[in-house]
C-alpha cells in the first residue's frame, strides 16, 4: 500500500530537535523526503540553546534508518543566504517542496520594559522573520507547482498575552497575520496556509525555559500552560499527528485558520 506522503518533500525549519524532529520522523514514516535547516552551532540567546551539527547528523542517520531520503543544512533562519542555500539544496535533491513547516523558534523571559533591543530582535527575527524568509524562498516553487501546504508553528502565546514573554507573544501573534495573508495571496495557486497553536510541548525548549527559571520542566509547564485536560504538556508526537493531518488531503479545505492544540487551555 502506498504511504500517505510517498514522493512528497517536506521542508522544516528547526528540524534537529523537539517538534521539528518529531514532525520530520513522522512524515518520513509516511514516505516523505525530508529537507530543512537548523543551527549548526550554539547561539548566545537564549542561554538554553544547545544547537550543534551533531543533532542534524543524528537526525539524518535516524531518517536513513527508516528508509527516508534527507537534505539537511546547518543555518540560521534569520539569514537569507542560509535559508536560500537550504531551499536551493532541497530543490536540487528532490525537485519540489510540497509542505513547508515553519517551526524554528525560541523564547526567554523578561518584562517587556526590561528587554534589550537585541533580545526583542532575536525573538522577532527567529520566530517571525525566519518564517517570512523561508516562505520567500519556498513559495515561488509552490506557485510553479500550483500546490503546497504551509504550516506555521505559532503557540497558545499567539492567542493571548504572556507574562514576561511579550516578545514571544508578539512574534506568535505575528504568525497569524503572516498565515492569513499567505492564505489570501496563495489560494489562487491551490496553496494552503495554516497556523498551529500548541500548549506546552515536552521538548528541549520546555526544558530550557525551566533551566532559565531554576524550575523543573513539570513546574514550568504547569505554570505557563494550566491545561483544562489533566496533562502538564503534550508530546511532540501529538503535534506531528496534527501537522500530518493538516498537510494531508483530508484537510484540503483548511486554510487561513488557526488550529488550536491546547488541551483546552484557551477555554479556561
Ligand atoms: N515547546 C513548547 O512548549 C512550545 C509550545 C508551543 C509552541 N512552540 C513553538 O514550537 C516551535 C518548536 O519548538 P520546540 O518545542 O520544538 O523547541 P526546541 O527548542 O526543542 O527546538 C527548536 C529547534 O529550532 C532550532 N532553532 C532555533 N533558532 C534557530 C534559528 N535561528 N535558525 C534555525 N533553527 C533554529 C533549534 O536549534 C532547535 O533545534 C517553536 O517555534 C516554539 O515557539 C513550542
Amino acid at each position: 500500500m502506498a504511504l500517505e506522503f510517498s514522493g512528497k518533500t517536506v521542508f522544516i525549519t528547526g528540524v534537529a530537535l523537539g517538534q521539528g524532529r518529531a514532525v520530520a520522523l513522522a512524515f518520513a514514516e509516511q514516505g516523505a523526503n525530508i529537507a530543512g535547516l537548523d543551527l549548526g552551532e550554539k547561539i548566545s540567546y537564549p542561554a538554553y540553546n544547545r544547537a550543534s551539527k551533531d543533532n542534524l547528523n543524528k537526525l539524518a542517520v535516524d531518517l536513513e534508518q527508516i528508509g527516508a531520503k534527507s537534505a539537511l543544512f546547518p543555518g540560521d533562519v534569520r539569514l537569507a543566504e542560509d535559508v536560500k542555500k537550504a531551499v536551493d539544496g532541497a530543490i536540487a535533491a528532490f525537485g519540489t517542496i510540497d509542505v513547508l513547516f515553519n517551526n524554528a523558534g525560541i523564547a526567554a523571559y523578561g518584562l517587556s520594559h526590561e528587554l534589550t533591543e537585541q533580545q526583542w530582535d532575536a525573538v522577532l527575527d527567529i520566530n517571525l522573520k525566519g518564517a517570512f524568509l523561508t516562505g520567500k524562498y519556498v513559495i515561488p516553487h509552490m506557485i510553479k507547482q500550483k500546490k503546497g501546504v504551509i504550516i506555521n508553528n505559532s503557540s497558545v502565546g499567539g492567542l493571548r498575552g504572556m507574562n514576561r514573554l511579550s516578545h514571544y507573544a508578539a512574534s506568535k501573534w505575528g504568525m497569524i497575520g503572516l498565515t492569513k495573508s499567505w492564505a489570501i495571496e496563495l489560494a489562487p495557486y491551490g496553496i494552503r496556509s495554516i497556523s498551529i497553536h500548541p500548549t506546552g510541548v515536552n521538548t528541549p525548549f520546555n526544558d530550557g525555559l525551566a533551566e532559565l527559571e531554576g524550575m523543573s520542566p513539570q513546574e514550568i509547564a504547569e505554570r505557563s500552560a494550566s491545561n483544562l485536560l489533566p496533562v502538564p504538556w503534550i508530546e511532540a508526537q501529538d503535534v506531528a499527528d496534527s501537522v500530518l493531518f493538516l498537510a494531508s488531503e483530508k484537510a484540503k479545505y483548511v486554510t487561513g485558520s488557526q488550529y488550536v492544540l491546547d488541551a483546552g487551555l484557551m477555554t479556561r
